[in-house]
């Protein structure tokens, strides 16, 4: 008979769980769910050694175990550290992490362009949500920003390094999905960028999925860049009978045309499963596919405009004005939902 695995207790911001030995704080977050999960604009659960570059994810370990209660001295990456049994974690409910994720913001933003009137990733940027819950008003920064020229990988992928925050998902993915190390950060801290060795142009099937991992916009569609805002889109999912992978896609139109195609994304903005170039950008017509049913869009999305949800703070926020504070700006969001 096989042996029964023991699971670890852990609590997230006062929500007790059980999971699996080796299963990251933000693993164990996800398992819960809601507002609670932190934030991760670098870990892809679909991509190997993801994660550990933004630090948008941290969070507070007040106690380290049951063994070892000691607080860890640190706030930690919750993609990259691993529950132990009687951990307690503080996400939201701590107004350190609330405040250090204010200062990666900034960060974030010190070099972005924030030219999200167009971006063709306005409404679906990851970053563009961080800044609005929890950017400065103003920046501090003095210097002038990096800027480069838009570089053209193949003919259907443009890059805007502009825009780039350095997570390396393309990077893994084009290392995990082709196979081929044509593309990856050169030079380090202030000077790093992404670029093709010697310009070269990336050509694979599975390529095209640099765009859907990348969490803002850098790296876009060339079939689609400026046709269209994507909050005017109907996204809809459909299949096909593809050789090359699953043909399980999302079909943005716009009135009656496909504008886009995309692989289907779960609620963590993460693709369900890879596409080839050929569904994502041959298939542009209704015949190609078999549509299945409109897209389950996040309440967050302005996708989904008019469906916003409030935000929904554990107990123990609501009864503690220090915390009610340091969450200000996402209850003050929340009131005026209501
Ligand atoms: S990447 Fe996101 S935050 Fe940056 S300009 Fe585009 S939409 Fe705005
Ligand atoms: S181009 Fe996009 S996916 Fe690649 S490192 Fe930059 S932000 Fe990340
Ligand atoms: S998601 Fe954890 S460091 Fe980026």
């Amino acid at each position: 008979m096989a042996e029964e695995i023991q699971k670890f207790k852990v609590s997230i911001d006062g929500i007790a769980i059980e999971v699996d030995p080796g299963t990251t704080i933000l693993n164990a977050a996800r398992q819960i769910g809601g507002d609670i999960v932190p934030p991760a604009m670098c870990y892809y659960s679909k991509l190997e050694g993801s994660g550990g570059k933004c630090r948008t994810c941290l969070v507070k370990v007040s106690k380290g175990s049951e063994k070892d209660p000691r607080p860890m001295p640190k706030l930690v990456a919750s993609c990259r550290t691993t529950v132990m049994d009687g951990m307690e974690v503080q996400n939201i409910t701590s107004p350190d992490v609330v405040d250090a994720r204010k200062a990666v913001v900034e960060m974030l933003l010190i070099n972005h362009p924030l030219d999200c009137p167009v971006c063709d990733q306005a409404g679906e940027c990851k970053l563009q949500d961080l800044g609005y819950e929890h950017g400065a008003v103003n920046t501090r920064y003095e210097f002038e920003r990096r800027t480069f020229d838009r570089v053209d990988l193949g003919d259907k992928i443009q890059l805007h390094m502009n825009r780039c925050i350095l997570c390396y998902r393309c990077v893994f993915t084009a290392n995990q999905l082709t196979g081929k190390r044509e593309h990856g950060i050169l030079y380090r801290g202030d000077h790093a960028e992404i670029s093709t060795y010697i310009e070269n142009a990336l050509d694979h099937d599975f390529i095209g999925n640099v765009i859907d991992v990348c969490p803002v916009g850098a790296l876009t569609d060339k079939t689609f860049r400026f046709k269209n805002r994507v909050w005017f889109t109907k996204p809809v999912d459909a299949h096909r009978d593809c050789p090359t992978c699953s043909g399980k896609v999302t079909l943005w139109y716009k009135g009656t045309d496909v504008i886009r195609v995309t692989g289907r994304k779960d609620e963590y903005d993460e693709v369900d499963e890879f596409i080839c170039n050929t569904c994502r950008f041959e298939k542009k017509h209704t015949d190609d596919w078999v549509l299945e049913h409109p897209t389950n869009v996040s309440d967050q999305s302005v996708i989904a405009s008019n469906h916003y949800h409030a935000f929904n703070p554990p107990a123990v926020i609501q009864e503690n004005p220090q915390l009610k504070e340091a969450n200000v700006e996402q209850l003050a969001r929340s009131e005026k939902l209501k």
